[in-house]
């Protein structure tokens, strides 16, 4: 496809083969990693500003009040490895709390976020190893041979694991559980919680998840030769309390045909993409995701509006 009279440079052949697959899907879907690419990560940022994004105050006041014991799950010269680690500010905290911290590796598969994260963290924390790690953890992350050396604690918080099939969320816990001398797995998850609460932070009254959401479409514009007119669908985000999550779609307001990569995809007035989901997990179904892939809730923080969780993993000793 032309853009502009000329064709597209960074043309991301993973993304137009994941999106095709999807949007040509009865149910038609869009994968929520393709939300970050730097635009998709500068506004998530904005998102955990927001006064409704209840999940990053709540979740970086139970980091806050149990740093020392979170950080000591690290043992002096271990590695912290963060999965989805965006800008890494609630991260601080640990950082701060655990100067015996030999390494910290934030994974990411938002790179020049993450390079540009990293850059600021060795300038606040230059004593500190800092390996940013680019990778799709829906996928076998690979670490380097030094990070594989060292005993390591992971760290996912964020409720990221919400956006992720119970079935994917077991295959990450298992993968991890599998890396050599690792000590913990720090959790932050969302919880249950009363549904205009829980619709209200995935719909902010100024638009910034809207947006967030809908930049999807201009990043298949520029990376997949698509020729969505984002305009022509509205956010719309729904408490699913079946599967306990919020699901996030595109509507299109119209009858309309898109082309992406040569592939004409037809949308009718009302059709729905679904592109991401935010499962929430209460203390029994964390728990079960945990035992079925090799951990043990060793212990749990919640905070004293019972919102988010942050709990303790430590490897199942009979595991194999
Ligand atoms: C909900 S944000 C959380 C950011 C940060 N950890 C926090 O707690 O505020 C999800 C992060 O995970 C990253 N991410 C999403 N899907 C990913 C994937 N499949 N592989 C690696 N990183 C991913 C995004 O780029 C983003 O930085």
């Amino acid at each position: 496809m032309m853009d502009g009279g000329t064709r597209i440079q960074d043309r991301n052949d993973a993304l137009v083969a994941d999106a095709l697959a999807g949007l040509t899907a009865r149910q038609k879907t869009l994968s929520p990693k393709w939300l970050y690419d730097h635009r998709g990560s500068a506004l998530f940022e904005e998102i955990t500003r927001l006064p409704e994004y209840y999940p990053t105050r709540t979740e970086a006041g139970i980091l806050r009040d149990n740093a020392d014991a979170l950080a000591a799950t690290v043992p002096t010269g271990g590695a912290l490895l963060e999965l989805g680690s965006g800008a890494s500010v609630k991260t601080r905290t640990l950082l701060d709390a655990g100067g015996h911290i030999g390494t910290y590796a934030p994974i990411d598969i938002s790179r020049d976020f993450l390079f540009e994260t990293a850059e600021d963290l060795r300038h606040r924390y230059p004593t500190l190893d800092i390996v940013p790690v680019v990778a799709d953890f829906t996928a076998p992350v690979a670490l380097t041979a030094a990070l594989t050396a060292v005993p390591k604690v992971a760290f996912f918080p964020g409720s990221t694991i919400g956006n992720l099939e119970p079935s994917r969320a077991q295959a990450l816990l298992s993968a991890v559980r599998d890396w050599s001398d690792i000590r913990a797995f720090v959790l932050g998850a969302d919880m249950i919680k009363e549904t205009t609460t829980l619709v209200a932070a995935y719909d902010d009254a100024q638009g910034v998840t809207a947006e967030f959401i809908g930049n999807i479409l201009i990043r298949l514009n520029r990376e997949a030769d698509a020729d969505f007119d984002p305009s022509t669908f509205d956010y719309r985000a729904t408490w699913n309390a079946a599967l306990a999550r919020i699901d996030m779609h595109l509507v299109s307001k119209r009858d309309q045909h898109v082309t992406l990569a040569n592939e004409v995809i037809s949308f009718a007035d009302g059709e729905a993409i679904h592109v991401s989901a935010a499962r929430k997990y209460d203390p029994q179904m964390l728990a079960a995701l945990a035992r079925s892939s090799g951990w043990d809730v060793n212990r749990q923080y919640v905070d004293d509006q019972a919102y988010f969780s942050v709990a303790v993993l430590t490897p199942m000793k009979q595991w194999s």
